[in-house]
């Protein structure tokens, strides 16, 4: 940190950017395997917060693994990395008082808490999609579970890499057992919990 600069007592604050938004910033951070319907739930919350007025922002692989994560790959090494740099680019959505909503695999306790711990706890709230593995194989949107079982897709989470079930998530939603929009409902709720 050799010859950097602070400019933060310069910058106009977080308090300032939350109150022209009317809104608190957050982060949501989405948990489950593959298929299990993180992105898709996201998606839902994004849509009915913005109806009322709320400004979101979904980081997702799609926007992350392809971009400033292109180079990461799926060793526990690259997957730590992947967690560290999203939960730092997120802290600087929640700091300019979006609700940021984190659609990743993320599957350990340690990447979590990384996580929970670069934001700051208070603005961070797990959603455990816990759609179980029988399931998110049925579904297999992109083919890859049948490409793990293969052997063809090495590490792949829940077939021949560990994911470590959340201990204390904010929420814990399973898809096969409700509709999406229950699902978005129950998140949506917690985001307007925080904001009374
Ligand atoms: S994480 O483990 O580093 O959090 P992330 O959410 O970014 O994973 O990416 C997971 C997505 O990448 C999966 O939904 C799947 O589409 C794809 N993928 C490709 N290879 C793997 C793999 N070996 N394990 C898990 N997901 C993989």
């Amino acid at each position: 940190m050799d010859n950097i600069f602070p400019i933060y007592d310069r910058m106009m604050s977080r308090a300032d950017k939350e109150s022209l938004l009317h809104q608190r910033g957050m982060m949501i951070w989405f948990t489950g395997l593959s298929g299990s319907g993180k992105s898709t739930i996201a998606i839902g919350v994004e849509r009915e917060l913005h109806q009322r007025g709320l400004l979101c922002r979904i980081l997702d692989g799609d926007n992350i693994r392809s971009g400033i994560n292109a180079g990461l790959g799926f060793s526990a090494e690259d997957r730590r990395e992947n967690i560290r740099r999203i939960a730092e680019v997120g802290k600087l959505f929640v700091d300019t008082g979006i609700i940021t909503l984190a659609a990743f695999v993320s599957p350990t306790n340690e990447y979590r808490t990384m996580a929970r711990d670069i934001i700051g706890a208070e603005d961070f709230f797990e959603v455990y999609v816990s759609t179980p593995l029988e399931e998110c194989e049925r579904r297999d949107v992109k083919g890859l579970y049948a490409r793990a079982r293969r052997g063809e897709v090495k590490d792949f989470t829940g077939i021949s890499a560990p994911f470590e079930v959340p201990e204390h998530p904010a929420l814990s939603i399973d898809t096969s057992k409700q509709p999406l929009e229950q699902s978005v409902k129950q998140v949506v709720d917690l985001v307007l919990s925080q904001h009374v």
